[in-house]
């Protein structure tokens, strides 16, 4: 196992296109971490310094406490599986599996017995005669796993290894994974854009977006404490919905005012907040200004009635996902949605509906920062 320190560590292409910025991580021995964002924010750019496989421009990299910028690939002690499986294709799976280690001259006897065990943990014994060529997706990723565990390296590194693989077989390897890392004692570093992965697979997940950290922490953290309104939005799907309102004194606590549909006062409505979300506004005084208001999917309730406290919206989409049915609507052109449990409904497309917030689950951001206020 192995822990690892990424330092200030930054990424200038030769082009001057500046992929990496001020990237700091701590590792610790057996960690799985997630790195997470959109494509392009520089995930596969940090994975390949770690592995050597890029310079770094700027910043120091520790593995086990020795610093490692300089140190070529093959004497790091990493593994590295990508979205590729890069098998050879003229090799069968056995020969696939055991090519590392005849590369270290291991004796054939210990080369048999490695890749029986390997074989044995990724349940291929019964492919291992085959050529790549006849295997499906997900056996050929298990056999580049297979490649990648045989040499039981200190750190693996994993670049989007399931993006080819249709969503069922996405499920199935996603825990094949999880059971992989606590089988083999070995820190983890697995590269994803997919939020979902990230979720459940990461120890703690890396939130990046532009070459920049956003956020650090435990699946839970992230989801109940974005940091700002990119994470929110990235983190929980369907993602969380934001809102403009402003923060007003009304009914003599402070509230916040929304205004939905038609951009006059009668459309107006007020979400009332608890009272250390009001204190924390007044401190800081937000009282009178713009404000972004998040609520998750699952934080909104649909309604059977119409009253003062609910807002109306029409509706623009309904797709019902197994017992889920998540209802779309427009709030002042932005698209909004609504989780619901209730199968029975029959929401359409071009009804009305109303809904309460749950005035405890409110997030609330800064108009210009988009950092989390509270
Ligand atoms: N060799 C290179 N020269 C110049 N720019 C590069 C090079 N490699 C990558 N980039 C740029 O650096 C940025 C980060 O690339 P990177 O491959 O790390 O992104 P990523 O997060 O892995 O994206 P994806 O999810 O699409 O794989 C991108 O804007 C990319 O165009
Ligand atoms: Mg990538």
């Amino acid at each position: 196992m192995a822990n690892l320190k990424l330092k200030q560590i930054n990424k200038i292409y030769d082009n001057g296109f500046h992929a990496v910025k001020d990237f700091n991580l701590k590792i610790e021995e057996g960690e799985f971490i997630v790195l997470v964002g959109p494509s392009g924010c520089g995930k596969t750019t940090v994975l390949r310094m770690i592995a050597g496989l890029e310079t770094i421009t700027d910043g120091e990299l520790y593995i086990n406490d020795s610093f490692m910028n300089h140190m070529a690939a093959k004497d790091r002690d990493i593994a590295m599986v990508f979205q590729s499986y890069a098998l050879f294709p003229h090799l069968t799976v056995y020969e696939n599996i055991s090519f590392p280690l005849k590369i270290n001259k291991l004796s054939r006897e210990e080369i048999h017995n490695k890749v029986k065990e390997v074989s044995e943990i990724l349940e291929i014994e019964s492919l291992l005669n085959k050529k790549p060529s006849t295997l499906s997706g997900g056996q050929k990723q298990r056999v580049a796993l297979g490649r990648a565990i045989v040499r039981k390296p200190k750190i693996f590194l994993m670049d989007e290894p399931l993006s080819n693989l249709d969503s069922n077989l996405r499920t199935q390897m996603r825990i094949e994974i999880s059971k992989l890392h606590s089988k083999l004692d070995a820190t983890f570093i697995y590269v994803t854009h997919d939020q979902i992965e990230a979720m459940t697979m990461g120890t703690r997940i890396v939130i990046m977006e532009d070459g920049k950290i956003q956020q650090i922490g435990t699946p839970q953290e992230v989801y109940e404490n974005p940091n700002n309104i990119f994470v929110a939005r990235f983190i929980g799907s369907p993602s969380m919905n934001i809102l403009d309102g402003i923060v007003v004194v009304n009914e003599e606590e402070i509230q916040l005012k929304v205004s939905i549909g038609e951009d006059n006062e009668d459309s107006a409505k007020y979400i009332k907040i608890p009272k250390t979300q009001q204190d924390v506004l007044k401190i800081n005084n937000y009282i009178n200004k713009r404000i972004k208001i998040g609520l998750r999917p699952e934080s909104i309730e649909v309604s059977a009635d119409w009253d003062f406290n609910t807002f109306k919206a029409y509706v623009t989409m309904v797709e019902r996902v197994g017992l889920d049915t998540y209802i779309y609507f427009d709030i002042h052109g932005d698209n909004c949605c609504v989780k619901t449990t209730n199968i029975n409904n029959d929401i359409k497309i071009g009804d009305y509906i109303s809904f309460y917030i749950d005035k405890q689950k409110t997030y609330l951001f800064d108009y210009e920062t988009e950092l989390r206020i509270i």
